[in-house]
């Protein structure tokens, strides 16, 4: 199989046969999960890959602004280096997650210019969050994203709903939120989102949450989320397009699986990794252990949690 190579550079090697998005499709068809694992910390790229290659998988590698901004991964070009020399395009693409239009502070962002630059490093996909805005602005804030990303060849995730982010601001008791659908994706909002901004792949929320990644909380072990399952398929059927899943780390594993047969095609996976990193830094005050506990952890996620050990070959042609 050929590969659109991402160079960081500009430029683009090699031949784009296998795109990331037949993959993703072919993975949603076959009722199979790509992980999509985020690196806050640049040396969790090696071991996460070298997981992934042992593992026989196929898996996204990728990064989001609010964890270069909180974290030590140091931005979309310097994670497109590491990428580049630690990466084998047949087990893993590079991915930009989290591109907000309206940030975590309630800050306009210059999205644009983020997934220009991304594009022009050589990521495989993207993915615009405008899910702070209203309904017709997220459409149209994801329709010009999308326009971008399909012209050069790349597919777009985009959101709508509201994955709700541990420890940011005051959220109901988990079991309050998941009860009451709090910021969950509406069926009819779907439907219209999917059909006029014609992103390819759809992030919802349905008792999803994201891991914390403020000071105070982000060492907390994450609250055991569930799924709405009911939910997800009637999305399924108004949307037509793979699904995402944010907030990965530590969802209640018989969801995750029964998720992915109603269209979860990625899995986002950002906390769990990160905290065996830093505890592994701690403990062992090591770089070494700390990889080796991203290794270990990555590889029992692929193995034990999504079942993908071996799959790499059913989805990647
Ligand atoms: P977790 O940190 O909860 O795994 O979420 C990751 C994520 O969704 C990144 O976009």
């Amino acid at each position: 199989m050929a590969f659109r190579l991402p160079d960081c550079s500009g430029s683009v090697e090699g031949v784009h046969t296998v795109i990331v998005n037949d993959v993703v499709r072919a993975a949603w068809k076959a009722g199979i999960v790509i992980p999509a694992f985020n690196v806050p910390h640049l040396p969790m790229l090696e071991p996460v890959v070298r997981a992934v290659v042992d593992q026989d998988a196929f898996a996204l590698i990728e990064t989001a602004r609010i964890e270069w901004q909180t974290f030590e991964c140091y931005g979309p070009a310097a994670v497109c280096d590491a990428y580049r020399r630690f990466a084998d395009p047949a087990y893993v693409r590079l991915h930009l997650d989290h591109v907000p239009v309206v940030d975590e502070d309630d800050l306009e962002v210059d999205y644009i210019t983020l997934l220009r630059t991304a594009i022009d490093l050589g990521y495989d996909s993207v993915m615009i969050d405008g899910s702070r805005a209203d309904l017709t602005r997220n459409i149209k804030t994801t329709s010009e994203a999308v326009a971008l990303a399909h012209a050069a060849g790349i597919p777009c995730e985009a959101e709508l709903g509201a994955v709700l982010r541990e420890g940011a601001g005051p959220l109901p008791p988990y079991d309050e939120l998941f009860a009451s659908g709090l910021g969950f994706t509406s069926v009819d909002e779907a439907a219209l989102f999917v059909a006029e901004t014609r992103c390819d792949w759809l992030s919802v929320a349905v008792g999803n949450v994201h891991g914390a990644v403020s000071q105070v909380f982000r060492d907390r072990k994450k609250t055991q989320a569930r799924l709405n399952l009911d939910h997800l398929a009637h999305l399924r059927q108004a949307t037509g397009v793979p699904m995402v899943l944010h907030g990965g780390s530590g969802v209640r594993q018989e969801d995750v699986l029964a998720a992915i047969k109603v269209g979860i095609a990625k899995i986002n996976i950002a906390t769990e990794l990160r905290q065996a990193f830093e505890d592994g830094l701690r403990t062992s005050g090591g770089l070494p252990a700390a990889k080796a506990a991203v290794y270990d952890r990555t590889t029992m996620l692929l193995r034990d949690t999504y079942a993908v050990s071996g799959m790499r070959r059913l989805i990647t042609g």
